[in-house]
């Protein structure tokens, strides 16, 4: 006789929910038919708590906390949408867009930009912080694939998704404060990185226009971040042993 794997409930904006014990708080609030909003967790990859978007409120608790990397616990009260966490949300999508040069009319990623989603979603029309206009680069180094650092959010998804799941490990994230960014390799052109397989799975995580195929123009990008979670069960489940 299978045992029943132990679950826990909690309770999600006035709402009980049960869950499998090891259930992080995104999932909970997931299984509930609710969202929060997300930039750097993608199912597949191992959760960061990098973009702060899907910070809850946990009553009892001193501090907000990232539901993509936070564990669920039994009798755990949980708000998702306070009036402050709105703000807070939205003062996030306002410093990615002010920390970068966003220029959507251009972007191969126009109308497929999980950034331009989220702003939506949390209501955002325009910055409150004044706009850095960074100097950064694009790498167009590779054959097929570029990197425009103005687009980057710094969310580690290419990271995780070319060491996790494409074993390559190319991405890594160097500098410090705002010189922080994406390199490939040992700080090279990543045309130059020979780990790299021009699988183009990085490309497919990537929620901007950061990563790109070069044949994609304005707005043509066609991101696929449901991969790595396909990919993650497929390997679990050793589809691919024994064919
Ligand atoms: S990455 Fe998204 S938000 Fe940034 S310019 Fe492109 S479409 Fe706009
Ligand atoms: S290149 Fe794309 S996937 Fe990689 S960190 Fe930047 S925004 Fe995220
Ligand atoms: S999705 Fe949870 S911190 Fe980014």
């Amino acid at each position: 006789m299978t045992q029943a794997s132990p679950s826990i409930t909690l309770q999600i904006n006035g709402q009980p929910c049960t869950v499998a014990a090891d259930a992080t708080l995104l999932q909970a609030i997931r299984s509930a038919g609710l969202q929060v909003p997300t930039l750097c967790h993608l199912d597949g990859l191992t959760p960061v708590g990098a973009c702060r978007l899907c910070l809850v409120d946990l009553e009892g608790h001193p501090k907000l906390e990232p539901a993509c990397v936070t564990t669920a616990a039994e009798g755990m009260v949980v708000h998702t949408h306070t009036p402050e966490l709105e703000s807070y949300r939205r003062m996030a999508v306002e410093l990615f867009f002010a920390e970068g040069n966003h220029v959507c009319a251009f972007c191969v990623a126009n109308g497929a930009c999980e950034l331009q989603d989220v702003a939506v979603e949390v209501g955002m029309d325009h910055s409150r912080f004044p706009y850095q206009y960074p100097k950064r680069h694009v790498d167009a180094s590779h054959a097929l694939f570029g990197l425009d650092h103005h687009r980057c959010i710094l969310c580690t998804r290419c990271v995780r998704m070319c060491d996790e799941i494409e074993g390559a490990h190319v991405w890594d994230v160097g500098y410090r404060g705002s010189a922080c960014s994406i390199i490939a390799g040992l700080d090279q052109p990543w045309g130059e990185v020979e780990a790299c397989t021009s699988c183009g799975k990085c490309v497919d995580a990537c929620p901007t226009g950061a990563l790109f195929r070069k044949q994609d123009a304005t707005a043509e990008k066609q991101p696929h971040p449901e991969r790595a979670q396909q990919l993650a069960e497929a390997r679990t489940d050793r589809r691919w042993h024994n064919q």
